[in-house]
């Protein structure tokens, strides 16, 4: 369950489905010398964030490793944002990451997924507002005591 938690969390860094949040200033407001007017809507590149080699070496590698209990204190939680933060983050966080644990879980027990031939390699990324492929991602499914007894 650790390292499915890790899996989980280095998948949202990659493809955070919120990729952009926003917020409006309530107020005139001044920080690191940028001023910004009361009504202005301030752009969050959360996508950007999540691959900022400055943050994360080798941004575009898949390495649930980052959130290891070793590592995952040092993670700047303004710069990792897959269900935002602050009073208007997501209400559904745990309800999310405890059904896609189950669903994994669940899934993964009974069979493995590969590459095959119609798998889009690399996943191109669609210019939605909600982050997803341009095409469904299709992979072959495994029984997996087929791999077990090789049958
Ligand atoms: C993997 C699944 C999910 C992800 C990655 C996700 C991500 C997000 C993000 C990034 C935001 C914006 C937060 C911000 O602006 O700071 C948000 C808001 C929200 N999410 Fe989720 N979400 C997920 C699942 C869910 C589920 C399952 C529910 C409901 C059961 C839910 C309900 C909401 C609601 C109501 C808001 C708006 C909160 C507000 O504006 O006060 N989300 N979510």
């Amino acid at each position: 369950m650790e390292y499915l938690d890790m899996v989980l969390n280095e998948t949202l860094r990659l493809y955070p489905i919120g990729n952009r949040l926003e917020r409006v200033c309530k107020k005139d407001v001044e920080i690191n010398g940028v001023f910004m007017p009361k009504g202005s809507v301030v752009m969050i590149p959360s996508y950007a964030l999540h691959r900022d080699p400055q943050q994360w070496p080798d941004p575009e590698e898949f390495r649930p490793e980052r959130f290891s209990k070793e590592n995952k204190g040092s993670i700047d939680p303004y710069v990792y944002l897959p269900f935002g933060n602050g009073p208007r983050n997501c209400i559904g966080m745990r309800f999310a990451l405890m059904n896609m644990k189950l669903a994994l879980t669940k899934v993964l027990q009974n069979f493995s997924f590969q590459p095959c031939k119609e798998t889009q390699i690399p996943l191109k990324l669609s210019r939605q507002g909600l982050l997803q492929p341009t095409k469904p991602i299709i992979l072959k499914v495994v029984p997996r005591d087929e791999i077990i007894t090789g049958s």
